[in-house]
C-alpha cells in the first residue's frame, strides 16, 4: 500500500514536528488537536521552525511556504479521519485516552487506513485490540525533536501484518528517516537500552562518586555523548522520565530498571528538570 495523505492527532511537542516532517516530504497533512488555541500553537511552532530555517539558509522561502500550504490544522476528528491513508497518533501518554481515540477513529476511518502510535512505552498490541484492524496497527516511535532526530522505531504489535510493516518502513525512508523495526516490548530498543544507563548515572550520584556535572562532563568528553545522562533527564522532564522508568520496571521486574531514589525524591518535590527550573541542575529564568 502507498501512503499519500497523513493525519497527525495531537499538535504538541511531538505532533507538530511530525506533521512538519511529513509536509516537508510532500505529503498532504491534517493536524488535529482539541482546541483552536492548541492547533494554532502547533502551527506557530512549525512556522517558527521553518522561518528560522529560511534565515539560516537551510530552507528556501518557497519550500517553507509550500510545506505550510500542505498542512490543514483542525479541531475536528471527522476531518482528520476523512480522506487519509495513515493516522499518526501523538496525544498524551495515557492508555485509556489513546484507546478511546482509536475506538472513535476505527469507526470514522475507511478500512484501508493504517493506525500508528507514537507511544514511548505503552503496548501497541493492547491499543490495537480495541480496533477492528489489529493487522493495520503499528508503532511509529519518533524521537524529539522529530525535525532533527533521524531514527523512527517501528514496533510491531502481535497481529501487525507484514504489509503494514513494509508500508511504514518505506514511508519512514521517504520521510528521510532511519527505521528500526522491533517487537512490542517495553521501552522498545532505545529506551530499554538507555534506562539502566540513566539509572547507573543516578547511582553514581547517590553514592557520592561524582557530582552531576562531573558525570555529564565525563560522558560528553570521554564517551562521545552530546548530552550527559543527568542533563538529558532534566531536558526530557523528570516526571516523564520517572513514568517511563516505572513502566519498564513494572513490565520487566529487573533491578537494573528500578527507579532510583534520587529521581523519585526530585519528582515528589515537584522538581521536574528544565521545565520547572530545577532538577539534577538548577536553571535560570528562561
Ligand atoms: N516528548 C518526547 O520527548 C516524546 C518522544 C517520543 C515519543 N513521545 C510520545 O509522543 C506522544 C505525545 O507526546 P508530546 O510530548 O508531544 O505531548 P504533548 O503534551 O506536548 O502533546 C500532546 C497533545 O495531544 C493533545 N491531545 C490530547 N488528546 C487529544 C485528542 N484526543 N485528539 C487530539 N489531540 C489530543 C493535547 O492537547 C496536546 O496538545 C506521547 O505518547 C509521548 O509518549 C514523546
Amino acid at each position: 500500500m502507498t501512503v499519500e495523505r497523513i493525519s497527525v492527532i495531537g499538535a504538541g511537542l511531538m505532533g507538530h514536528g511530525i506533521a512538519q516532517v511529513c509536509a516537508q516530504a510532500g505529503y498532504q497533512v491534517v493536524m488535529r488537536d482539541l482546541s483552536e488555541e492548541l492547533v494554532n500553537k502547533g502551527l506557530e511552532r512549525i512556522r517558527k521552525f521553518l522561518s528560522d530555517g529560511v534565515h539560516k539558509g537551510k530552507v528556501s522561502q518557497a519550500d517553507a511556504d509550500s510545506t505550510l500550504g500542505r498542512i490543514l490544522a483542525t479541531t475536528s476528528l471527522e476531518e482528520a479521519a476523512r480522506d487519509t491513508d495513515l493516522i499518526i497518533e501523538a496525544i498524551v501518554e495515557d492508555m485509556e485516552q489513546k484507546k478511546q481515540l482509536f475506538r472513535e477513529l476505527d469507526r470514522l476511518c475507511a478500512p484501508h487506513v493504517i493506525f500508528a502510535s507514537n507511544t514511548s512505552y505503552l503496548s501497541i498490541t493492547e491499543m490495537a485490540a480495541v480496533t477492528g484492524r489489529p493487522d493495520r496497527f503499528i508503532g511509529m516511535h519518533w524521537f524529539n525533536p522529530p525535525q532533527l532526530m533521524r531514527l523512527i522505531e517501528i514496533p510491531r504489535g502481535q497481529d501487525t501484518s507484514e504489509e503494514t510493516v513494509a508500508t511504514i518502513v518505506e514511508l519512514a525512508k521517504r520521510l528521510g528517516k532511519v527505521p528500526a523495526v522491533c517487537s512490542d516490548s517495553p521501552g522498545f530498543i532505545v529506551n530499554r537500552l538507555l534506562q539502566p544507563f540513566y539509572n547507573e548515572a543516578m547511582s553514581l550520584l547517590e553514592e557520592g562518586v561524582a557530582s552531576a556535572q562531573d558525570i555529564d562532563t565525563a560522558l560528553k568528553a570521554g564517551g562521545g555523548f552530546r548530552m550527559g545522562p543527568l542533563e538529558l533527564r532534566d531536558f526530557v522532564g523528570l516526571d516523564t522520565a520517572l513514568r517511563g522508568t516505572e513502566v519498564i520496571y513494572n513490565a520487566l521486574r529487573h533491578d537494573k530498571f528500578k527507579p532510583r531514589q534520587c529521581l523519585i525524591r526530585l519528582v515528589k518535590a515537584g522538581h521536574y528538570g528544565r521545565k520547572t527550573g530545577r532538577g539534577f541542575y538548577t536553571y535560570g529564568q528562561e
